[in-house]
Parts: structure tokens; sequence; C-alpha cells
């Protein structure tokens, strides 16, 4: 039968269901969530679309995102296409939607009423390009965020720092009890996440704004950001023994009381639950650095490549709408340490980090990552400039800040 494309999305899952009334549609579906928390918060997604009759394939890719995505999109550019990929939200897809390769998703989204839920709204907009909607947000993560350890401060014996200036005072005393005082994976996007939340927390959220969004090359050369490239400088010199490459190593520093503090989104939260830790009596964390209350609205999305299969077709759809149906929203990001992508669900089983999140959200301090306004060639270039910074002690603040604005200032 050939599929014709003018077939509705209702009708679309229709056949779906009736289809796995006869035989399951298998789907690959490739991500790179692999550490404890990730593969505890993925597997919700697999038992749900499992227990529809189809079956998930699961395509892991060891490592960050950034050895996966490069993967994830040569296999569609070179037409061995996945039934399902995540990607961050915002202009990671940007070039495969314009080459014609996914799977247009605004029918399903118009008839589930997506607009009416998704908060906040912006989420959607990060999935949509010239009105139509082409991935379906499954979190919200913020990398707004620096984890500490109690056990470390204890033996320390100084208090849990409130800010991020409190934190820097205190490295002295935690390297006399031997502490790592800052924990940070020997990787360019670990470098650089840490580095826009350094920007948020010591530049504040109008300077971020003027050399993210507007690339404004004045304000990326100018005094404020200086402090933001010394505060970088700062944080380096407090994870010079870090001797760790990914990002849940750094975690587990951190949770094991090796090091103080970590930079880190709240993915991180996940590795903190495996651990069985409680947010709040084991470890704190501060949104914002502790100096400004917010959280960005960063996190993932799962895209569908087009397929000439039509029952293939149909369970992709099928998948997207239980993606973003409010029990498998609440069972998977109570696992993956996430915000929700809806604001009509319970989330009474929230911890004290997630709680954090939800008012500011709620508040609207809400704040664009790096990944929703830049492309993923500036994004690399930075990443590449951060890991340069962060191995080569003998790079002053000043010189990656005058790299930095010839990277603002080749932005599109
Ligand atoms: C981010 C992703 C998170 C987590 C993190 C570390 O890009 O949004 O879900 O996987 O990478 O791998």
């Amino acid at each position: 039968m050939k599929f014709t494309r003018s077939l509705t999305a209702a009708a679309v899952i229709a056949a779906a269901s009736a289809s796995t009334a006869t035989h399951a549609t298998e789907l690959e579906v490739t991500h790179w969530w692999t550490s404890g928390g990730e593969a505890a918060a993925v597997a919700e997604f697999a038992s749900a679309f499992n227990a529809t009759g189809n079956t998930w394939v699961d395509g892991a890719i060891a490592g960050s995102g950034g050895v996966a995505r490069p993967i994830i999109v040569s296999r569609i550019i070179g037409g061995d296409p996945m039934g399902a990929t995540q990607l961050n939200h915002g202009r990671q897809a940007e070039e495969l939607i314009e080459a014609g390769l996914l799977q247009d998703l605004t029918e399903l989204a118009e008839a589930e009423g997506w607009a009416d839920f998704v908060n906040p709204s912006g989420l959607l907009d990060s999935c949509t390009l010239d009105g139509k909607i082409y991935c379906v947000p499954v979190n919200i993560h913020s990398w707004e965020w620096i984890w500490l350890s109690h056990q470390a401060f204890e033996d320390a014996g100084v208090d849990v720092p409130s800010d991020w200036f409190e934190f820097v005072e205190a490295g002295p005393a935690l390297e006399a009890a031997g502490k790592i005082p800052l924990a940070m994976g020997g990787q360019g996007w670990q470098q650089n996440g840490a580095f826009g939340v350094l920007q948020y927390g010591v530049g504040g959220v109008d300077l971020w704004r003027q050399v993210n969004v507007d690339k404004d090359a004045e304000a990326a050369a100018g005094p404020e950001m200086a402090k933001v490239f010394e505060a970088a400088a700062a944080a380096r010199e407090l994870a010079k023994d870090s001797n760790v490459q990914d990002w849940n190593q750094a975690t587990n520093l951190v949770i094991t009381g090796q090091a103080g503090g970590q930079i880190m989104g709240d993915w991180a939260q996940g590795e903190f639950q495996v651990a069985e830790q409680v947010a709040g009596e084991d470890y704190t964390c501060l949104p914002g650095l502790g100096v400004n209350e917010i959280i960005s609205t960063g996190g993932d999305a799962f895209y569908f490549p087009k397929l000439d299969d039509p029952e293939q077709t149909a369970a992709q759809l099928e998948l997207a709408s239980l993606m973003i149906s409010k029990p498998v929203q609440v069972a998977f990001n109570l696992k993956k340490g996430s915000l929700p992508i809806r604001g009509d669900i319970d989330l009474s089983a929230a911890n004290d980090c997630m709680k954090k999140g939800l008012e500011i959200l709620a508040a609207g301090g809400v704040v664009p990552t790096g990944d929703m306004v830049l492309t993923p060639d500036t994004q690399g270039q930075m990443e590449d400039l951060q890991t340069e910074f962060w191995s080569d002690l003998s790079m002053t603040a000043e010189e990656a800040q005058e790299r930095f604005v010839d990277i603002i200032s080749d932005a599109d």
C-alpha cells in the first residue's frame, strides 16, 4: 500500500493501534543516555512504548552529545535513518529539517493540543521551524546549577556555600582537607556548559543576552565579560586536580565527598538518585549559582526521520504521543532529574531541587541556553576554545576573552 501523505495524524495513529493488534512495529531509537540515571530514565520510555505492542530497539551511543550528534546526523543524511532520535531542542536539527529529512509532527501536535499544555511555550518554539513542529520536547534540563557535597564541606570544616563567591572562598579549606574543590570532566562541552553558567551567574542575564543573542562583540570584549573570564580562570584553578573525563564521573566525585562541588546540568540529579542521596540532606543544589534565581530551558527532544514504511511512520507518531503524555512525562522526568514539559501534571514526588526548579519556572525565571540561540558550528568553536583554555594553564583569561570575541563576531 502506497502511504499517502494526506492521511491525518489521527488516522495514522488509528492505523498504528490497529497494526499493533496484528504485529509489533520495531523502532530503533538513538540517544546518548548511558549513565546510571540516564539509563533508568530512558527505560521508562522503552517500557511505555513496548507496552503498546511495538518494540523499542535501543540505540544508545556512549559518550556525550558531542560524540553522538555527528553519528546521528550523518546516519540520517547518509540514508541510514533510525526510527527516532534524541537531540537537544533548539538549532541542532535545523539542517536536517531544511533538507526535508525529518517527520513533520504538526498535525499530531495540533490534534493533541500540545500548544495548550507545553510549558513554557518556548519549548515548542524550539521544536518549530517555519511554523511547523518537528520534535516532541520531553524535558527541561537546566545547566544553571551547582551541586555541593555536604560530606566534603563537613570534612573541610566550612559551611556549605550559599553562592558561587562563597564557594570560591571555601576552595583553600577544601584543598587543605584533601578535597578537589571543583569537579570537572575533561571535555569541552562540560567546560563550555560551565562557562555559560558563569556568564549568567557572574555576568548576569542581560549580559548573556547581549553576547549570545545579540552577538554584541563590544559587550563580549567589555569589563563585565572580563569578570566572567576571571571567574572561569578561578574555576580552572579549583578543578586542577579533577582528573576525570565523563560528566557522571565528576558527579560521582561530589556524591562520594571527594569533591566540593560541580557545575553541571540537572541531569546530575539522576546520579544522586541512583546513589540514593537525598537533596537537602546529602547534597545542596544552587540554581543560578545561588546568585540569580534562574533556570535555563534547555533539554531534550525526540525527532523522527522520514521513513517510507507506513507502519513505522504510524509507530513514530505513537511514540511521540506517548513521550508527551502525562504518565510518561512523570515517570521519565522523575528518573531523569529534569522538569516536565507540561504544566498540568502532579509532581508531588519531586525532590527539593526539582521543586526549586519548578518554583523558578512558575515565577518566570526562565532563560535560554546556547543550544537555542547559537548554531552548532558556533557552539563547537566555543567548546574548542574552552577545551584549550582548561587544558593550557598558560592561557590567560584575557587571551581567552580575545578569542571569544572573535567567535561572537563571526556568529550568525
Ligand atoms: C545533555 C542532555 C542531557 C544529558 C547530558 C549529559 O545534552 O540534554 O539529557 O544527557 O547531555 O549527557
